[in-house]
């Protein structure tokens, strides 16, 4: 990709340290309200104890972008009998190669620790997020109807999407 070529972030897997900028990230992408699951107000104790105790489990990994040595972006991936993934940068930062970099590093990284599947979720207005998917060949394995009840009390769809690994080379 010619783009990567003058890129000023890095992607990295994550430290324990990373977490709370991690944090930020999911909160700030959490309060846009249209792209992820989160939505505000999101207990940051909570979440960040949660996240250190699943930190070291088996089958679980979180990569980062890092730009200026803030964290922009982050992509996880969580063990929920395939690997389940989540991903989200910051608005200033999309379309700049990132989405495209973490997911490559998080497919990579389930394929040497042996999943058999990636699966996500995604809302089906998502068409960026959807793209990408595809992009690295995710397909669409399921259409979840009026199924996550949002807090301003609307119900949205939801996309099931899944990578069988290892990719055919
Ligand atoms: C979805 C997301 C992770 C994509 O990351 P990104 O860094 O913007 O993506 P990239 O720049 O690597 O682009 C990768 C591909 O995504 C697609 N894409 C990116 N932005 C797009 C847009 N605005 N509209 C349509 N497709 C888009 C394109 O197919 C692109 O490939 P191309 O550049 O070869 O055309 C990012 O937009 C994001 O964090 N969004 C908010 C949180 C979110 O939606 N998380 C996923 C929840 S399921």
């Amino acid at each position: 990709m010619s783009r990567t070529s003058d890129r000023s972030w890095t992607v990295r897997q994550a430290t324990l340290e990373d977490l709370d900028g991690v944090f930020d990230v999911y909160a700030e992408v959490a309060a846009e309200r249209v792209h992820i699951g989160g939505e505000p107000p999101i207990d940051r104790d909570a979440r960040l104890a949660k996240w250190r105790e699943h930190f070291d489990r088996p089958h679980h990994v979180t990569f980062v972008a890092v730009a200026d040595g803030r964290i922009v972006g982050s992509a996880s991936i969580t063990w929920a009998g395939a690997s389940e993934i989540g991903m989200a940068i910051l608005s200033e930062w999309r379309g700049k190669g990132i989405g495209s970099a973490l997911l490559e590093a998080l497919i990579a990284w389930a394929e040497r620790d042996g999943s058999h599947k990636m699966e996500l979720y995604v809302w089906p207005h998502n068409d960026a997020a959807i793209a990408l998917y595809e992009k690295f060949g995710f397909e669409r394995e399921g259409y979840l109807k009026r199924h996550y009840r949002r807090r301003n009390g609307e119900i949205w769809d939801c996309i099931i999407m899944g990578l069988q690994l290892p990719r055919p080379t």
